[in-house]
């Protein structure tokens, strides 16, 4: 593994890019936001592209802070309904920053800030504490993530946290795929073409605002049905139902597809939920409406104040881990 400078934030602090590499795949990330600013990987030639969106200088980041591009999210990923939640005796109160709710940790989430970078046993361990009351939320938060690609060089993203107090967590990665390839030559293909399959039979459905209303629905009949592959389309911004749950460790949960290059991204995770994301906002500088697909995986929109979803509660006796593996490979 190894280090380089990448540029440097306002207030002086020099930001680095570390690369990993493996099984002739190479994912490059930064010490700003936990970034995946790259990954490339082979097409069923053997040719190797850029099959994520990103920039090639801090710069690019800095100025497209609403989309996310490749970021560590956090300390809640998703939206909070009103920008408030309950715990314990106390309502806490966080950044509108989505119409009336709070949207992948307010303000300046985690994925504006800057991260420890170390080397622990061929991965790069990122980490910082969020302390009590930043965005709003409660407790000293110790995180950390660690990127590993393992011999198969498929990237293994594993959280963990530990709080003082009682809070909640929601931690995701928010890259978005393109499978065709972004090459420096600024062709790129159609997202929308992808295929996509998930095993989710049920998707929270969200109200204008994107907060999810009433129970789960089932995508059986409907535009959300992944269940075989289809072309992921448009106009999804949608939270799934995995039909795996909780799982103690990554189990698969789906595939994208790009049947021009023949690359596959295989993805599974711990987490019960992905939210689907096909990036019809893009303004077109550089990148437009659906040119890549974001696969966030987290606990669902909304937990905080959905006693009926599955709990993103972090006690302090408790430790979050969470994991997602995102596997490249071709299909003939
Ligand atoms: C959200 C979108 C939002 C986007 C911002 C996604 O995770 O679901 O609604 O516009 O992030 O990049």
């Amino acid at each position: 593994m190894r280090s380089e400078e990448f540029g440097t934030l306002d207030d002086g602090t020099t930001v680095h890019r570390w690369t990993l590499e493996s099984a002739g795949v190479r994912v490059r990330v930064l010490t700003y936001g936990g970034i995946v600013q790259s990954a490339e990987a082979p097409d069923r030639q053997g040719d190797t592209a850029e099959v994520v969106l990103g920039f090639p200088s801090l710069k690019g980041y800095l100025d497209a802070p609403g989309f996310y591009f490749g970021a560590l999210v956090g300390r809640y990923a998703n939206r909070i309904a009103g920008g408030r939640f309950e715990l314990g005796e106390r309502t806490y109160h966080l950044a509108h920053n989505d119409g009336e709710n709070s949207l992948h940790g307010g303000e300046r989430g985690f994925d504006k800030r800057m991260w420890e970078a170390e080397e622990v046993d061929g991965a790069l361990r990122l980490s910082r504490v969020s302390p009590h009351g930043e965005e709003g939320f409660p407790g000293r938060l110790e995180v950390s993530a660690t990127y590993s690609l393992d011999e198969n060089g498929a990237l293994h993203i594993a959280y963990e946290a530990v709080s003082d107090a009682p809070t909640v967590v929601n931690l995701t990665n928010h890259s978005y795929f393109n499978l065709g390839g972004v090459g420096p030559d600024g062709v790129r293909r159609d997202a929308r073409e992808h295929e996509l399959r998930l095993v989710a039979s049920r998707l929270t459905m969200p109200g204008e605002d994107r907060i999810p209303t009433g129970e789960p629905a089932e995508v059986a009949g409907t535009r959300f049905d992944f269940r075989a592959h289809r072309p992921v389309g448009s106009g999804i911004d949608h939270n799934f139902v995995l039909d795996k749950g909780v799982t103690p460790v990554p189990e698969e949960f789906g595939e994208l597809y790009d049947a021009g290059s023949g690359r596959t991204l295989t993805v599974s995770t711990t987490e019960p939920g992905v939210h689907v994301y096909t990036a019809d906002h893009f303004g077109g500088d550089p990148y437009g409406p659906c040119d890549g697909v974001a696969l966030e995986t987290q606990h669902f929109p909304d937990s905080p104040n959905r006693p009926d979803f599955p709990s993103a509660v972090l006690s302090p006796d408790e430790v979050y881990l969470s994991e997602t593996v995102y596997a490249l490979g071709v299909r003939a």
